[in-house]
């Protein structure tokens, strides 16, 4: 089985680090043109410099994901410079919120919400409208999490939006089926050596210790092993795969 993208235009939002970054990367490597998307222009460029290097195709874009209005533009100026899009990966998301709902604060519940699941939601609409404008096809990777499946004690907001990102992704995927437009979660466990894992380490080492230490693979996933699976999910080797949410997890939510 070869996973070919070529001819294929493919936006990465939230692709400047971490999950996104390799998204960028191995979609390039697979042979899409790549518009990597976040707030950081520097890190962005950075993706876009490594994929030119490697002889790829890619552009940068600034996006805050919370904006609505930047957001149709994203797309708008993906489709100005190569006139379609055929795949879409969201993973801009943050996680700041490893604490009880008792003290969970109100304002991060709002912020979390804001970029985990409204930004998914903006994202997902203007993508899947010009999937549709095109006249159908299309594969849409949501970044959930193994929180979408289940529940961290510490960490109601960050379960809520990743339950939030698979309701989207199943509720679209069969909005738009008959079109050809397939949309998809990826469900990982920890992700070694993503800003986003880095702060729960740092912050709060307590909890993530031992979540690490329960994945029964030994080990937290590399980001490698979930960009491969994102540019599976965007291929049409993955032609008959719609709603679904695949856990990257070494098997930890097999216990
Ligand atoms: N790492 C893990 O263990 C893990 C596990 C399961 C799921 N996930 C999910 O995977 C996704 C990516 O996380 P990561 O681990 O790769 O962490 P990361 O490196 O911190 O990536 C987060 C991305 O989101 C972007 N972002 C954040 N706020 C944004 C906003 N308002 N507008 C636009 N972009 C924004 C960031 O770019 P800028 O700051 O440049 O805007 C960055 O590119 C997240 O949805 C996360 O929940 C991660």
């Amino acid at each position: 089985m070869s996973v070919e993208l070529n001819d294929k235009v493919a936006l990465v939002v939230g692709g400047s680090s971490g999950i996104g970054r390799g998204a960028a990367l191995a979609l390039a490597a697979a042979g899409a043109r790549v518009v990597v998307a976040a707030r950081r222009e520097a890190e962005s460029r950075e993706v876009v410099g490594e994929i030119e290097a490697r002889g790829g195709e890619a552009m940068f874009v600034r996006v805050d994901v919370t904006i609505h209005g930047q957001v149709e533009a994203l797309v708008a100026t993906t489709v100005e410079r190569w006139g379609r899009l055929d795949c879409a990966v969201n993973s801009a998301g943050i996680n700041e919120d490893m604490v009880p709902i008792t003290d969970a604060d109100d304002a991060l519940f709002d912020r979390m919400m804001a970029v985990n699941c409204k930004g998914t939601f903006l994202c997902m609409k203007h993508e899947l409208r010009q999937m549709l404008r095109q006249g159908g096809g299309g594969s849409v990777v949501n970044l959930s999490s193994t929180m979408g499946h289940v529940a961290a004690p510490a960490g109601s907001i960050y379960t809520a939006t990743k339950h939030a990102i698979e309701g989207l992704t199943k509720s679209a995927a069969l909005s738009h089926a008959k079109q050809g437009i397939r949309v998809n979660a990826v469900a990982p466990t920890a992700v070694a050596g993503t800003p986003l894992i880095d702060y729960g380490m740092k912050h709060y080492p307590e909890l993530m210790a031992p979540y690490i230490a329960d994945i029964p693979a030994g080990r937290p996933a590399r980001v490698d092993e979930v960009a491969r699976v994102i540019v599976w999910l965007c291929s049409d080797e993955a032609s008959f795969v719609n709603g679904h949410s695949l856990v990257i997890d070494g098997g930890q939510l097999s216990k």
